[in-house]
């Protein structure tokens, strides 16, 4: 989680699975945006998980989401619907990236 003293300004959340790394979410509260809180968390899970594949499924029509995670390395690998018009990309940043 990152904060400003009592004040949450985001959090991201992720899991081991067997060959990688899955972030389920990296949220930043609005009144935060486009201030580095989203990189800053970001960089905390690539450092946390060295070594390992990063994986996260994010909405195909997020540009925010796309531009970060493109910026820290990830790459797509695809869209998935995860639900009738509800398609999501995923996103890979190879292990050692
Ligand atoms: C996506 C999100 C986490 C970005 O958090 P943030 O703290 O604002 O991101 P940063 O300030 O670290 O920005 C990193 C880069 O992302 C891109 N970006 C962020 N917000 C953007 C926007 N509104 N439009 C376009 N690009 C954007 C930019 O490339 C930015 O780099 P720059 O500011 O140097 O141009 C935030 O917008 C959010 O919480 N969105 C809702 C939840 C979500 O979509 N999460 C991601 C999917 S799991």
């Amino acid at each position: 989680m990152a904060w400003d003293g009592p004040d949450m300004l985001g959090a991201v959340a992720w899991h081991d699975r067997p060959d990688h790394v899955e972030i389920d979410r990296v949220m930043v509260h609005p009144s935060a945006h486009r201030r580095g809180v989203g990189t800053a968390l970001l960089k905390r899970v690539v450092e946390a998980n060295e070594g390992r594949d990063l994986v996260v499924d994010t909405g195909r029509d997020n540009p925010p989401g796309l531009a970060m995670y493109a910026k820290q390395g990830f790459v797509a690998e695809g869209d998935i619907e995860a639900a009738p018009g509800l398609w999501l990309t995923r996103l890979r940043r190879p292990a050692g990236n």
